[in-house]
């Protein structure tokens, strides 16, 4: 083998040349995955053993998750109806597949091929190249010609910012994160619910209570509790049997016909809700490191653009009257989908009449290739309609419509009450973590900024909740699971990140010596590399299962693995040359785990 290290990529790169490269292929060599690049080495040995086309090998090689086992597995059946005995031929192919620097060992079991890497030549490569690439590793070149938008979080303004919205928030903000990783383009969209008769019972309601004060401090809050009193008195107006033309509900009616029919006073109003209400929301995602790219919603779809859905509807004959509404009946394409309105009676627009218009808008204006809702699974039934609506008007591109669905939390409340609010729940979290943090007070004299740092492992605590198992399930809002420093949670990945950290930091004069990776030899290290080498992969799954949960799990692998490693591998007190090799493992595993974290949406702390 040469002797630098990105050589050793060099000549796995050169090994892999004589394949006919497809996409995957290409893709592993140009972005110097390892371990795709060994899976690529892989196929074109076996497919000079066995006559079978390397592409087809490659896609059926698969990684093995016990690392203990092999790090990568070929079924054999997965070749296809041309494999005849597989358990025979895994035996032959076993015997013929050559060992060297690269692969270690082979061993057959049954119809499966299992193969070892040299754990040398892993370290050789991965942690240099890690090095090299730093917060990068992982990422993909970028690709031209992949825009994906992302819509998420969308809370309705004047509302509460539930749970729903907060799941999509997280999981919208990792795809983002993950698309961009992989190379594509990223429009990160909000789509507000801003509009509907609702402003102008929230006027009138304005008017009657209103504080403008209060209204630029905290328009959350205030718009919420104005819109609760108005609703309350119009209810009571009902009870009370109050004239119509002197009903609340009346006034809201006439205020809200002012915006739609452009009422210049009218709009000005609900312009300072919207945009005080976003500026609030601004601040609230960067604490979770968002930043949306476009807050559109309901009122930001052009008039014309629905116009002209709505005159398709016809044309394409989507169109039945029934009791004066308008519907489109999706029974004929699809049993489940039942009927839904498009106008009603009284020739106001509907919801998905309005996010037919929005995707078109969209799609004229940024020609995604792909578009992501981000919304909760109580709304699949819709979201399954607004996508066949979109198909029926004939448009292609319907095909790049994905719904990225997710179950409920159960138990969201703060100490103070049952309506939750994004700020009031992160606020709680830091105050928890504040208070562990200070029971033990030599150390927590020794953090800088520890407001900051409680927030942020708040924060954590928060969105690994959330993002711990697959999407789908439900979960219950457990502050002291959370919130604990034990077991898989937030706060315990930020701990093992912050001490890989501070060893990183008590040995700095070590970080400039080159390892010598022979010194690493026992196998915790081994495993550790191993589980390091995986990452690019990882996110490769990720973007297959679109789960946040992939890329968890492995990071909770990794931070097990790095406390293993404690016990044996120690880097003070040691001989310079096998401190040196440690630190580098170290170092790099702390480089994945921040990198991991970073993609979830977490900020790694240095110090807790
Ligand atoms: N504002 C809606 C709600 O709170 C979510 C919007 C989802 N997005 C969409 N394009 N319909 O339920």
């Amino acid at each position: 083998l040469l002797s630098t290290p990105n050589c050793h990529i060099k000549e796995l790169e050169q090994l892999s040349q004589r394949l006919n490269h497809n996409e995957e292929i290409a893709d592993a060599i140009s972005n110097q995955n390892v371990m795709g690049l060994l899976k690529v080495y892989i196929s074109s040995e076996l497919s000079r053993i066995s006559g079978i086309e390397a592409d087809k090998i490659f896609k059926s090689i698969q990684w093995n998750s016990n690392l203990e086992d092999s790090d990568l597995v070929l079924p054999l059946p997965r070749l296809g109806k041309q494999i005849d005995k597989p358990n025979i031929l895994a035996e032959k192919w076993a015997k013929a597949f050559p060992t060297n620097d690269y692969i270690q060992q082979i061993e057959f079991k049954g119809p499966f091929l299992k193969f070892f890497v040299s754990p040398k030549f892993l370290f050789k490569s991965v942690i240099p190249h890690i090095n090299a690439t730093r917060e990068f590793y992982g990422f993909r070149k970028l690709q031209s010609k992949k825009k994906a938008l992302v819509e998420f979080s969308s809370p309705n303004i004047a509302k509460p910012f539930h749970a729903g919205h907060l799941r999509s928030t997280i999981i919208g903000g990792f795809l983002s994160n993950l698309y961009h990783a992989m190379g594509w383009e990223v429009i990160r969209m909000n789509y507000l619910g801003d509009w509907g008769k609702q402003f102008g019972l929230l006027a009138v309601g304005y008017y009657k209570y209103g504080n403008k004060d209060l209204l630029k401090s905290d328009p959350i809050h205030h718009l919420f509790d104005v819109y609760v009193k108005v609703n309350k008195d119009k209810e009571q107006e009902i009870r009370e049997a109050v004239p119509v033309t002197e009903s609340i509900d009346h006034k809201a009616k006439q205020f809200f016909r002012k915006m739609e029919s452009g009422d210049v006073e009218a709009l000005k109003l609900w312009q300072t809700f919207r945009s005080l209400s976003i500026e609030k929301y601004i601040q609230t995602y960067s604490r979770l490191n968002i930043q949306f790219d476009i807050y559109s919603g309901e009122s930001q779809v052009p008039r014309e653009i629905i116009q002209r859905a709505l005159e398709m509807f016809k044309t394409k004959n989507l169109l039945e009257e029934s009791d004066g509404a308008t519907l489109i009946d999706l029974t004929k394409f699809n049993k489940k989908l039942g009927k839904t309105i498009i106008k009603k009676t009284d020739g106001t627009t509907l919801y998905l009449t309005r996010d037919v218009g929005a995707a078109i808008d969209r799609y004229e204006k940024y020609h995604f290739d792909k578009m992501i809702y981000v919304i909760a699974t109580q709304q699949d039934l819709y979201v399954s309609q607004l996508f066949e609506t979109i198909k029926q008007l004939g448009f292609k591109w319907a095909n790049n419509l994905e719904h990225v669905n997710f179950g409920m939390v159960k138990g969201m409340s703060t100490r103070k009450g049952t309506v939750v609010f994004l700020d009031n729940i992160l606020e709680e979290a830091k105050q928890k973590v504040l208070a562990t943090m200070q029971r033990d007070q030599v150390k927590y004299s020794r953090v800088e900024h520890p407001e900051k740092i409680a927030d942020i492992i708040g924060v954590s605590a928060v969105m690994i909740q959330d993002m711990q198992s697959k999407r789908i399930n439900n979960y219950e809002f457990e502050w002291n699971r959370m919130l604990s420093f034990e077991g898989d949670t937030g706060p315990y990945l930020q701990y093992t990140h912050s001490r890989l950290h501070s060893i990183a930091n008590n040995h700095i004069h070590l970080n400039a010596c080159s390892p010598n990776f022979d010194l690493l030899v026992e196998n915790e290290a081994v495993l550790l590399i191993r589980l390091l080498a995986q990452y690019p992969d990882v996110l490769v799954k990720a973007m297959r299962t679109q789960e946040p949960c992939t890329v968890v799990t492995y990071l909770f692998k990794v931070a097990h693995q790095v406390s293993s490693c404690y016990t044996t591998l120690w880097v003070t007190g040691q001989p310079q040359n096998t401190a040196v090799a440690r630190l580098a493992l170290y170092n790099a595993a702390r480089q994945v785990i921040s990198n991991g974290m970073r993609l979830l949406g977490l900020t790694p702390v240095n110090r807790m």
